[in-house]
């Protein structure tokens, strides 16, 4: 059993005080901060490049990057947020032209390997690379804004999932993204996720101390 990990989306916080939203959210017990990369071409909106994340690396974050990539072609961008900090990296496989080699490309550059799903994608895209990741994230939002309502089915696939990885010996992470707050954690832990990802539940609250303790509550 894995520690569960939290993971605050930047792409609800205040991007005028990136560098100091960022500590505090750490500061607040927030384990790894998540990095949404979107393009307006995969995903109808724009966010933020890999300068942000060397960046942010500058300003002295030494907390582990997770960088969900929404961009595609995805290669170039692995290789340049891999030089820009990034100690994690997840593409959407609908986004890849060649999944198996994106991931082979993020292990290459000594980051930890992700494969998104989005909350239509089947778990049958895992077949023949789920060995060589070490996390997978489930979508429990369709990708593309914060602040969207979680998607039940999720906690199904959540289980779904692990029974999987538990059949087959794996270690996989399962991250969940999309809609988490107090009330929608505990399904999806129960069901075997063990990271995180909250944009506005926690950069929507003044007290992020108190907003990360309601979310690590669930667990008990
Ligand atoms: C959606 C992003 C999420 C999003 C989560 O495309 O991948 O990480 O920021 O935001 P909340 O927690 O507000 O749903
Ligand atoms: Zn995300």
């Amino acid at each position: 059993m894995h520690k569960p990990l939290i993971a605050p989306s930047i792409l609800s916080a205040d991007f005028a005080k990136l560098g100091e939203e960022v500590d505090s959210v750490l500061s607040a017990g927030a384990d790894i901060v998540h990095f949404d990369v979107m393009d307006n071409h995969y995903v109808p909106n724009l966010t933020f490049g890999p300068t942000i994340c060397s960046a942010l690396r500058n300003y002295g974050i030494t907390a582990d990057i997770d960088v969900h990539l929404m961009v595609s072609p995805v290669d170039s961008m692995i290789e340049a947020f891999a030089k820009a900090g990034a100690s994690m990296i997840s593409f959407h496989p609908e986004a890849a032209l060649h999944v198996d080699r994106s991931i082979e490309l993020i292990k290459q550059h000594g980051c930890k390997a992700g494969l998104v799903l989005n909350p239509a994608t089947s778990l049958s895209v895992l077949d023949y690379v789920l060995e060589k990741l070490d996390y997978v994230l489930l979508m429990s939002v369709n990708p593309g804004f914060g602040g969207q309502k979680f998607i039940p089915g999720t906690v199904e696939k959540t289980a779904h999932l692990k029974s999987i990885i538990d059949e087959m010996g794996l270690s996989t992470r399962i991250q969940v993204d999309g809609g988490i707050n107090k009330d929608t954690i505990k399904d999806v832990y129960l069901a075997g996720a063990d990271m995180f990802v909250a944009g506005s539940a926690i950069f929507g609250q003044r007290d992020y101390k108190k907003a990360i303790a309601d979310l690590t509550q669930q667990f008990k």
